[in-house]
């Protein structure tokens, strides 16, 4: 059910994102090719989509390929985007029947033109859905999203339909590509030991708690989901109010 808990340890928070990071790095420990722990990732991918909706997760964010990630060599991006080409496809009649609406931010048109087709197949035959909303971050930036929501105002205020006085932080946050409808992220989980935000949602994460896993992306599991979650009640969220002032 949708915002129950099967956790045994409370309501899990509402909206998880992950940076699902390592997959690199668990192939190349193997001796592999790094793609093959891009494709051991997207199973992980698989396992934890499932595992947030059967913990009544309600929103679950997926940091899939940065907008720095182009820069990757072109081999390796290819494969990355064939990778997505083959999970949009697959397993997009899957999540619908699971009641799940998928949602993609980031600079879309920069994906050629079948993914973007993909997405936007994926994103109408879910948009009613309401078990849980899982947003890809795909060709996806912080900065340059801030820099979108800002040049958006601007025209807005130049062509006299917005006062600049109406500038508001809700009014900010409603031009970024979460809109209105997706709230901040109360958890974000790092996996790979890697303890940084690497241009994911900058302004969203503001008051988000954070996670660091030394697990790589291809070894996450249901386990590994519930231990951060775990971790993540064991927070004192304050809000920069005092103790007990809420
Ligand atoms: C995360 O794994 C997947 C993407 C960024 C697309 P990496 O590819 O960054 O793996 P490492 O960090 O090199 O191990
Ligand atoms: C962040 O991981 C992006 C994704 C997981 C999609 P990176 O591997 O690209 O980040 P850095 O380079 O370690 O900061
Ligand atoms: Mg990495």
């Amino acid at each position: 059910m949708p915002g129950s808990s099967n956790t045994g340890f409370g309501t899990p928070p509402a909206h998880i994102a992950i940076i699902m990071d390592g997959n690199g790095r668990w192939a190349t420990a193997r001796g592999l090719p790094r793609t093959v722990g891009h494709k051991k990732g997207v199973e992980a991918v698989r396992a934890a989509v499932e595992a947030a909706r059967e913990l009544g997760v309600r929103y679950l964010t997926l940091y899939s390929f940065s907008t720095e990630n182009w820069t990757r060599p072109q081999d390796e991006v290819s494969a990355l985007m064939q990778l997505l080409r083959f999970y949009l496809r697959g397993e997009i009649a899957k999540l619908h029947r699971n009641g799940i609406r998928v949602r993609i931010i980031g600079e879309r048109q920069r994906l050629s033109a079948d993914i973007q087709a993909l997405i936007e197949n994926a994103e109408s035959l879910t948009a009613g859905n309401t078990q849980m909303t899982l947003v890809i971050a795909l060709s996806y930036g912080g900065r340059q999203e801030l820099v979108e929501a800002a040049r958006k105002i601007a025209v807005a205020v130049r062509d006299g339909e917005l006062a600049a006085e109406a500038v508001t932080a809700e009014l900010f946050a409603a031009h970024l590509s979460t809109g209105d409808d997706i709230p901040d992220p109360d958890l974000m989980i790092r996996t790979s030991g890697e303890k940084r935000v690497s241009n994911f949602l900058l302004w969203q994460l503001a008051y988000a708690e954070m996670v660091f896993l030394d697990t790589l992306w291809p070894d996450f599991g249901r386990r590994d989901l519930e231990e951060a979650i775990q971790e993540y009640h064991r927070r004192d969220r304050r809000f920069g109010a005092t103790v007990g002032s809420r």
